[in-house]
């Protein structure tokens, strides 16, 4: 197995086939509960979660895998000193495959060169998020059949948002896709992603404030809470953190076939009103969450799926 730091070290012909596996593992939960038997996985999350560290180890206890870790680095011997590095090269006696979370853009890469299992990113800095990306795409697929020639909005944290520049890395690799980028001046899409997007000829991109000027052009409004662990200063945070409001007014300017994605955790930025709104399809991408990250556990750890047919041999 491979580690997984940014999705660009999947192929396109490896994105797909996880997103059809993470299908037939819906349907067939029963039959895939003992794929992983034997394996454990270690959750080292240095960083908050709800989503990412639950769903990474219901997946692989739902494979039939044991799970270790950390949630929260304060009881780990980090606060001793423990490098990143040495950390990984411990952890990769005790495991077949390590999720990782870190404050640090970078962390993820660091530690898969230490380790000697494989690693994903569960999330490093405001650099990127790819098991989110997959959950993303899942969820495209399911309310669009495909995961590209859509309009897709993305709306809040560009900068610090780490979710959102996976998405549009991979999008621009899936290419024919119009990005509409809503931020304010301050939180702004890094120059990476924008030179991403330059560099595909198929997609396209422009930036605005805001965001009932645009809504009605949009297949897809991909919400992102305003990243305030990433601030500097508070008044700032305090400043954006409501410039977008969601809500079914703005709703209903949109395309009644619009999907409404969000990573979670939400703040302010979708009223609760939106949840019952057929848009909403932001609980939909937690279960793809959970879905994808056993379709990529089984795949990383080598273990097949009974029955699975993968997508290629289907193809030709
Ligand atoms: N979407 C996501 O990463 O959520 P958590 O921070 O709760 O894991």
């Amino acid at each position: 197995g491979k580690s997984v730091i940014s999705l660009d070290d999947l192929s396109i012909a490896q994105i797909r086939d996880l997103l059809h596996k993470a299908q037939y593992i819906d349907a067939h939960r029963k039959e895939v509960s003992h794929t992983c038997e034997g394996r454990v996985l270690a959750t080292l999350f240095y960083e908050p979660s709800t989503r990412t560290r639950l769903s990474f180890e219901t997946a692989m206890l739902r494979l039939g895998g044991k799970v270790i870790g950390f949630a929260g680095a304060q009881l780990a011997s980090v606060t001793k000193g423990e490098s990143i590095a040495d950390t990984l090269k411990t952890v990769s006696n005790y495991v077949d495959v390590v999720a990782i979370r870190h404050p640090k853009e970078g962390a993820a890469l660091v530690a898969s060169r230490a380790a000697s299992v494989p690693v994903i990113n569960a999330g490093d800095g405001g650099h990127m998020h790819p098991t989110q990306t997959l959950a993303d795409l899942a969820t495209l697929q399911s309310r669009f059949g495909r995961v590209n020639d859509l309009t897709v909005g993305l709306c809040g944290d560009l900068m610090f948002g780490r979710t959102v520049h996976s998405l549009i890395e991979t999008l621009c690799r899936f290419g024919n896709v119009r990005f509409i980028l809503i931020s304010p001046d301050e939180l702004k899409t890094p120059q990476y992603v924008i030179d991403r997007i330059n560099a595909t000829p198929s997609c396209s991109y422009v930036e605005v404030r805001d965001l009932a000027s645009v809504i009605g052009d949009l297949d897809v409004l991909y919400m992102t809470r305003v990243q305030k662990e990433r601030f500097f200063n508070e008044d700032d945070y305090l400043r954006l953190r409501d410039t977008y409001i969601l809500d079914e007014d703005k709703l209903s300017l949109a395309k009644p076939d619009m999907a409404v994605l969000h990573p979670l955790p939400r703040v302010n930025e979708i009223a609760v009103e939106v949840d019952d709104d057929p848009r909403a399809a932001y609980f939909e991408q937690v279960k793809n969450g959970m879905l994808m990250r056993m379709a990529l556990e089984s795949s990383v750890v080598g273990d097949d799926l009974p029955g699975y047919e993968p997508l290629e041999s289907k193809e030709v």
